[in-house]
């Protein structure tokens, strides 16, 4: 299995405080099944890290993985938020797409999703790229209306839920709204967009098996590990969308 989002570079964001946090949460990949996993720090906020700045911390985590004997590939990568001065940071190189491919995941606000955003994603698509929204099941106006983001699947986007609000008991909203997304052949990728070993960790089992229980395993699994393993190798990613 691969994750595509995930915060283990330390003293960057809201993720791994340390080293020591990192390398635990590396452990927890691979013992769950993971193989490969993208770096995505936030490119706002806390200690904003240009796209050459996520590719040296990135080797340098993964030199201690190889040194520790952890046997996991990481790649570099940017959870992009969508706000105002998206595209300066773009093109002043502050943010950047998954391990340089066309794909590129992309956060609305969590408070407000309205055509600005969607300029923006369209932006993206005009580009060249494919914009992976992130978790829009925790976006409140995504979660009070669904068909916001109609449009932006209709030109092509995909999404990513989050592990956790499918396998979790915290938030029922996003588990209601996780859930309805993959019914609707709306959910194309899980990911765990890992902050801590303890916190929403970087494991994706119980989430597959969560969404197979909905759409069948052979689904599930694709969102695990046959597409993003075409992202890893930048290929299309083929969505066989199966209607409950
Ligand atoms: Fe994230």
């Amino acid at each position: 299995m691969i994750d595509i989002h995930t915060h283990i570079l330390p003293h960057v964001d809201d993720g791994a405080r340390d080293l020591t946090e990192s390398l635990a949460m590396a452990r927890m990949a691979v013992a769950d099944g993971l193989t490969h996993l993208f770096a995505t720090p936030h490119h706002r906020d806390y200690t904003p890290l240009s796209r050459q700045e996520v590719m040296e911390r990135t080797a340098q985590l993964q030199a201690e993985l190889d040194q520790a004997g952890i046997p996991l590939t990481l790649l570099p990568g940017h959870e992009v938020r969508l706000y105002d001065d998206m595209f300066d940071d773009w093109d002043n190189h502050r943010a950047g797409s998954l391990g340089n491919s066309r794909y590129v995941l992309a956060e609305p606000l969590f408070s407000h999703y309205d055509k600005q955003t969607d300029a923006m994603l369209f932006e993206l698509f005009e580009r060249g790229y494919t914009p992976i929204m992130a978790h829009p099941e925790r976006i409140r106006p995504i979660q009070d209306n669904l068909t916001l983001i109609e449009p932006f699947l209709a030109a092509g986007g995909l999404t990513q839920i989050t592990a956790t609000s499918l396998t979790g008991n915290n938030d029922w909203r996003a588990k209601k709204v996780a859930e309805t997304m993959l019914r609707n052949g709306m959910a194309h990728i899980i990911a765990s967009d890992a902050h801590h070993s303890y916190h929403r960790p970087p494991t994706l089992t119980a989430a597959r098996d969560a969404a197979a229980a909905i759409v069948g395993l052979e689904q599930a699994t694709a969102m695990v590990s046959a597409r993003p393993l075409a992202i890893v190798k930048n290929e299309p990613v083929i969505i066989a969308t199966v209607f409950i």
